[in-house]
């Protein structure tokens, strides 16, 4: 077995939720290192629907924090992080990510053809291709596989993609030495109207990084691995 393989399941094994931080700051450019680290997740057609909110300053802490259901982690944390979804992902750059990835030899001109063939079928919310995607689709899939669609339950499509980069982010700052909280205790749009977030952007999990209170971030447990698994 790789070393690798053993490093990463004890950084796996050692990262803690941790609910009290000390009163140290984080470099900001180990920040950022953090977040182009939670970037590298994968997405669905490499869309990257992901936007993160950084709160390093203070003025706005009281209002987050009333918003994170009075969570003492959001004042305790030097940094806070929110992940969020951009719903406008697909509008306003997936032009911006086919030419990248064409421009670096990562994809073809024929499979983006592909893809612009498609995409719209996924994510196209106007009236009428909601209306067959909702009404007709249910029975198309009857008599042929269709994926779930981007545009009929778009808040799950985001959901998945960016709770992908949490977890990166998570592991990340466990091997920078720092700790996090990973929250969904919040309201959103308190969180949204406390950052001035863009509308188009929902934030989907809100997380305070630091170093942690020693003592404050006890061992969980999880179920017995063969109670979850289902074997075909
Ligand atoms: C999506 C998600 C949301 C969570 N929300 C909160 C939260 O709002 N407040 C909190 O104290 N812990 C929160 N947690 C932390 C969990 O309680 C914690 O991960 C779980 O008890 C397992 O503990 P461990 O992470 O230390 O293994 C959340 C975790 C996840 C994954």
């Amino acid at each position: 077995m790789s070393n690798l393989l053993d490093d990463y399941e004890a950084l796996v094994r050692k990262r803690r939720a941790t609910r009290h931080f000390v009163d140290d700051p984080v470099d900001p450019a180990l920040v950022d290192r953090l977040l182009g680290i939670a970037q590298w997740a994968p997405s669905g057609y490499n869309l990257q629907p992901t936007r993160f909110a950084v709160v390093t300053g203070r003025a706005i802490r009281p209002a987050l924090r009333r918003a994170c259901m009075d969570q003492a982690a959001i004042d305790e944390a030097p940094v806070v992080v929110i992940f969020a979804a951009d719903h406008r992902a697909y509008e306003n750059h997936i032009e911006e990510t086919l030419a990248l990835d064409l421009a670096a030899g990562a994809t073809t001109p024929e499979y983006v053809e592909f893809l612009r063939g498609i995409l719209p079928l996924a994510f196209r919310r106007d009236p009428l291709s909601w209306l067959w995607k909702t009404a007709l689709l249910p029975f198309v899939r009857w008599v042929r596989p269709i994926p779930e669609l981007p545009a009929v339950n778009k808040r799950f499509w985001l959901a998945k993609q960016t709770m992908l980069c949490a977890m990166n982010f998570l592991l990340a700052a466990e091997a920078s030495g720092l700790n996090t909280l990973p929250m969904e205790g919040f309201d959103t749009a308190r969180v949204r109207r406390a950052l001035r977030l863009p509308r188009h952007w929902e934030p989907m999990l809100v997380v305070a990084l630091g170093r942690a209170r020693p003592g404050t971030a006890p061992r969980k447990t999880r179920l017995p691995l063969e109670r979850i698994i289902l074997r075909r």
